[in-house]
């Protein structure tokens, strides 16, 4: 991330904004002169209000066990117990909170989920009425290449749509599938269908208003399986594709290459992210928590 402007926030701690193009604004804005693992109530609630501005927060140079990160995780709010993993483990290293998301297999066992490939574009577990607000990700073991990972902001996609394209968009509602993880593989105990008007899933509007900054995004999930409520599959597509294309362009995005010790914290409302594939004889092993949702995401 690019130096612009610090802005000293509390004793030493900095934010520093990720340069965008004029009039192209990108999520994120690095954290500097903060150890997570002594923060005070002030230096919280500048985080905090730097979270909510910049959506995606970067802390590099971290030193965290597993209860650090839980215990910075729970400023936040309450935690989400980890998701089973993909082989059916459920908790690894005996925290619930704590996901490993790795493809690094020990003793013919996976640690952790989602493997090397390519994680499409996602917000996580929009499938659920009320979706986590934040999730984080720290980083323990980075490859020496691949395995980025991207961020798009919802805030700039929302306001940067055309006018006709907008009001298409206005008033209706996605149905978010809940038939695939982020890594493509099928939810424990799904049967995937190809309909997703049959699949699990959620409906949320498109266009949500955020509860704590009050600006107005784009809300998509994920693309696979979506479907807009109340169209043929086809105009479902053809309209979810347009907003899609439109959406993810470079202009609205991040993307993160890791060092051993980031911390990166997203708010999960309103930004989407995916992963770049790495090579898999090369290791990735990343701790994740998550910060339980308050509420329904709101037109
Ligand atoms: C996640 C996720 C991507 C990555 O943890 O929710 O999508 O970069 N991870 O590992
Ligand atoms: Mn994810």
């Amino acid at each position: 991330m690019s130096s612009q402007k610090a802005q000293l926030i509390d004793g030493s701690v900095a934010v520093v904004p990720r340069r965008g193009a004029p009039g192209a604004p990108r999520p994120g804005a690095e954290i500097t002169g903060v150890d997570l693992r002594a923060i005070d109530d002030a230096a919280f609630a500048a985080i905090h209000r730097a979270w909510i501005d910049h959506q995606v927060l970067l802390f590099r140079d971290q030193h965290l066990t597993d209860h650090d990160l839980i215990a910075f995780s729970r400023r936040f709010g309450d935690l989400d117990h980890a998701p089973i993993q993909e082989n059916g483990q459920s908790i690894a290293n005996g925290m619930p909170e704590i996901y490993v998301v790795s493809n690094v297999i020990e003793n013919g066992v996976a640690i952790g989920s989602l493997g090397h490939g390519e994680a499409v574009w996602h917000t996580d577990m929009s499938y659920l009425s009320a979706p986590p607000k934040a999730s984080m990700l720290y980083a323990l073991e980075v490859p020496p290449a691949g395995g980025d990972t991207s961020f798009v902001d919802m805030y700039a996609a929302f306001e940067a749509l055309p006018d006709a394209l907008r009001r298409r968009a206005m008033g209706l509602r996605v149905k978010h599938d809940g038939t695939y993880n982020s890594g493509g593989y099928v939810r424990l105990g799904v049967t995937p269908t190809d309909d997703p008007r049959e699949a699990p899933g959620t409906l949320h509007p498109l266009i949500c208003t955020h509860p704590e900054s009050g600006r107005r995004m784009l809300y998509l999930g994920r693309r696979k399986m979506a479907w807009l409520e109340g169209f043929g599959l086809a105009e479902s597509d053809a309209l979810l594709d347009e907003i899609w294309s439109f959406a993810t362009q470079k202009k609205f995005v991040w993307t993160h290459q890791w060092r051993v010790g980031d911390l990166v914290l997203w708010d999960n409302r309103c930004t989407m992210h995916r992963r770049d594939p790495f090579d898999a004889n090369t290791r990735r092993v990343m701790h994740r928590t998550q910060v339980k949702g308050s509420a329904p995401p709101m037109a």
